[in-house]
């Protein structure tokens, strides 16, 4: 079972690296690891179990917060109280956006960010993403609104990117009252 010491600090050079594709078959080391990502997402997001297993809650890990250099991530999203959508992706690419740019009110959080952060992030409202699954079947997945976020935050993490890289250094409001907040 993963726990927050499992998952990589932000002053870790490994989440600076750009993930590698990943290749199909899984190997069971990986499917292991996508199980855990969702059991750990799952539980950190339910209050009684965050607070037993000392649980940040997150609705996203990409496998190299957990030092794994290959491109997949998961997302755990509540769709409605105490339910929850799983979605898993390999090789993930974004194929295309809303020209309409959304922001956190609350800001954005990384489960290896271990400090609070000021200021907004821009994301798209609507995003297409396109990848993989467990088996390597190709799959095609449109999200809006906190879980179009959460998709474009993870791919950043593939690329080496932080959501903290994101927000202006001098003016962390920069052009706030050009995008909708949620
Ligand atoms: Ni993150």
């Amino acid at each position: 079972m993963l726990l927050m010491k499992d998952i990589l600090d932000e002053k870790d050079k490994r989440l600076r690296e750009k993930s590698l594709e990943v290749k199909f078959p899984l190997s069971k080391k990986d499917k292991d690891t996508v199980h855990d990502m969702i059991e750990f997402l799952t539980n950190s997001q339910i209050p009684r179990l965050a607070e037993e297993y000392d649980l940040r809650p997150g609705m996203g890990l990409a496998a190299i917060q957990l030092g794994i250099k290959k491109r997949y991530f998961v997302v755990v999203h509540e769709y409605d109280e105490g339910l929850f959508d799983n979605y898993v992706i390999f090789n993930p690419k974004l194929v295309s956006n809303s020209e309409e740019i959304i922001y956190v009110a609350e800001g954005e959080g990384c489960l290896s960010v271990n400090r609070e952060v000021e200021g907004i992030v821009p994301r798209y409202a609507r995003v297409t993403v396109e990848g993989y699954d467990e088996d390597g079947n190709k799959i095609r997945i449109r999200a809006r609104e906190e879980l179009a976020i959460a998709f474009q935050h993870e791919l950043d993490h593939l690329d080496g990117i932080l959501f903290t890289d994101k927000i202006d250094k001098k003016n962390p409001y920069k052009n706030q009252d050009k995008y909708r907040e949620i």
